[in-house]
């Protein structure tokens, strides 16, 4: 019999009653380190007291309001990401795949207004994640996650990830709307593209006028040690970026930030969301950038991801048979394996230790960015635990 809870999900035996900074703390009183942060959501970690009391303070106030009226809330998020970004203008979502649908139809229609319908096309890259959309699986065009969905809407260009010169300017041509892609590929297994390729990119794009967009949702919002991780590449700003996750701290919201150019074609009536932009998700995604974007909250982000991946490489070369190699940026980490990602995650959770498998056979570690020293020192003490058991498991096969 089906269960209740459409089966679309490999869930792990374990369930959370409560969560405390770094730790989700289950029925029985069982204390989890938590290295996914809900897949880099949780941003400040759980139950923190400044999101908590924007949280319930907007709540005794207004829940919701439809987006046929003036929203303070929004304006006021807005007006942050503004000022602190590339973008000139914002529009709030619920999700990275709905954020996906909105990049997807503002490149389309700016050509589109410029005179060049046909100009349609997205070019996106191999290993790419961008939601479980339409146009977020046939974005992304992997058989895994297209399989049966079809007619998958049509206009996307799948390209090798890393791919570049000749090759990757080829593939430009008149009819490219738009180029796609993640700054730091998050599912496809904790894949950053050096500054090198994304100044590479913007340069193409402004050679050609194809729109650069980013994907920015697993990797954005300080998870790399920058505001948005495209910022590590100067000069190399999108026209359009996607974000969600770490933007809500956990609660649902999403935005697609542009410049006035690339938005130039979203005119009243060209798109909406019931709850885009909803002033509980607004109050708390107002509150977690004020938090994140503070030069001396990123420092720290980066001091700790300086310690965590010095621990980390220690790990590697410790058990050589386990892991070949730490990959990623600021605390946006990933441990390729060379025996079976899922094994590590398991021996992880018998250890109460939370990480996330991607693609690529590797371990995520995405933890909340207000994670101290003592907890990366735990997690690595139980990451070491796991690593010795599963080696002498091996051993004894
Ligand atoms: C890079 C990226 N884009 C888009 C998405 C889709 O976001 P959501 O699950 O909020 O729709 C994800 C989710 O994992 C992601 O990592």
């Amino acid at each position: 019999m089906i269960p209740s809870v459409l089966p679309t999900y490999n869930r792990a035996p374990l369930a959370f009653e409560r969560g405390e900074g770094t730790w989700l703390i289950a029925a029985d009183g069982t204390r989890y380190l938590d290295f996914g942060a809900g897949i880099a959501v949780n941003a400040l970690g759980h139950a923190h007291p400044a999101l908590v009391a924007a949280l319930t303070a907007q709540a005794g106030r207004l829940w919701h309001l439809s987006n046929l009226y003036q929203i303070p809330e929004q304006v006021a998020l807005a007006d942050a990401l503004v000022e602190k970004t590339f973008a000139d203008t914002v529009f709030f979502t619920n999700s990275g795949t709905e954020s996906c649908e909105l990049a997807v139809k503002m490149a389309r229609k700016y050509w589109h207004d410029r005179g060049q319908p046909d100009r349609v096309n997205i070019v996106t890259f191999s290993g790419a994640f961008h939601g479980r959309s339409s146009a977020g699986i046939a974005a992304a065009g992997s058989e895994k996650m297209t399989h049966g969905f079809g007619p998958l809407l049509p206009g996307f260009i799948h390209l090798p990830f890393g791919v570049h010169g000749s090759v990757l300017q080829n593939a430009i041509d008149e009819n490219v709307a738009a180029i796609l892609v993640e700054p730091v590929q998050g599912e496809g297994g904790i894949r950053p593209l050096p500054a090198p390729c994304l100044q590479g990119l913007r340069e193409l794009c402004d050679q050609t006028g194809s729109l650069l967009i980013y994907d920015e949702v697993q990797c954005g919002m300080g998870r790399t040690g920058r505001l948005f991780a495209h910022e590590w590449a100067a000069g190399a700003a999108p026209d359009i970026m996607m974000v969600a996750k770490g933007i809500g701290g956990g609660f649902p919201l999403g935005a697609v930030l542009a410049t006035e150019q690339a938005a130039s074609g979203m005119t009243a009536g060209t798109h909406g969301s019931t709850y885009g932009g909803n002033p509980l998700a607004c109050a708390v995604g107002k509150t977690v950038l004020d938090i994140v974007a503070q030069p001396d909250f990123l420092d720290e982000v980066n001091r700790k991801a300086g310690l965590l991946r010095q621990r980390l490489e220690g790990l590697v070369a410790s058990h050589p048979d386990i892991f070949e190699e730490v990959r990623g940026m600021g605390l946006m980490l990933g441990l390729k394996c060379k025996v079976t990602n899922t094994d590590v995650v398991q021996a992880g959770y018998a250890r109460h230790l939370l990480t996330v498998p991607a693609a690529d056979n590797v371990v995520r570690l995405l933890p909340p960015l207000t994670i101290t020293d003592d907890e990366i020192a735990e997690a690595l003490s139980r990451l070491d635990a796991a690593a010795a058991a599963l080696a002498g498991k091996e051993a004894t096969q």
